[in-house]
């Protein structure tokens, strides 16, 4: 996806939509491997459920972000845009994660040993297909020229700083979840999103304090 050259508020929110298509295809390969390999033991999975318990966090929060401001924000200013249709497929995708939030527990505790896998795998492609026709009415509908030229710079900086205060708020554990939106984009497209990110939290929260917290998941994460 190119990124306009001034700050924009859609593309913003699309690269979100990135990180997250991106994980959602890892962690049907990584489910589908570990469900033919009959892997039984959870602690060697440690990695792979961090970064299922991320992506929980960051699609369920992208969501309400855009219930809660977007969606509002827009509502007058877009008023083609299918809300009805985009908050039912929200629902339904809050509902599958729910699902996914559960078993990944179950799964942290044992209860379902290798079982779990092909459910997690089946979970995780049934969110893909809500996700998917979703991100496309979205990604229609938020046209990043048009609403580049409706709204004037500063105003898509407030936005995009609004939107991803409210993010880091609901979201979490932040040691996981910050990183797994860093590292789930190509490094170019990553130095943008940082810039958008307290300093602390990029400079030295990530790359030291956090670092050996989140280590785990760094099979499933780009370089
Ligand atoms: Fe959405
Ligand atoms: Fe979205």
């Amino acid at each position: 996806m190119s990124q306009p050259s001034k700050p924009n508020v859609a593309a913003s929110l699309f690269t979100i939509h990135q990180v997250i298509t991106r994980a959602l295809d890892v962690s049907i390969r990584e489910a589908k491997t570990l469900a033919r390999e009959h892997r039984p033991h959870a602690s060697q999975q440690y990695g792979f459920l961090n970064y299922l318990t991320a992506l929980i966090s960051v699609l369920g929060v992208h969501h309400l972000t855009e219930n809660e401001l977007a969606f509002p924000y827009f509502a007058d200013k877009l008023p083609e845009l299918p809300m009805a249709v985009l908050t039912r497929q929200h629902r339904e995708i809050f509902s599958v994660l729910g699902e996914l939030r559960v078993l990944v527990a179950e799964i942290s505790s044992g209860a379902l040993g290798e079982l779990g896998w092909p459910i997690v795998g089946s979970t995780l492609v049934a969110t893909r297909n809500l996700w998917r026709p979703h991100i496309e009415i979205e990604e229609r509908h938020f046209d990043v020229e048009k609403i580049g030229e409706m709204l004037p710079a500063p105003e898509h900086l407030r936005l995009i700083a609004e939107f991803g205060e409210h993010s880091q708020r609901h979201s979490g554990p932040p040691f996981l979840t910050a990183p797994f939106i860093l590292y789930n984009l190509p490094p170019e497209i990553r130095a943008i999103m940082a810039k958008g990110m307290p300093a602390e939290v990029v400079e030295h929260l990530i790359p030291v304090v956090w670092k050996e917290r989140w280590a785990s998941m760094r099979p499933y994460l780009l370089e």
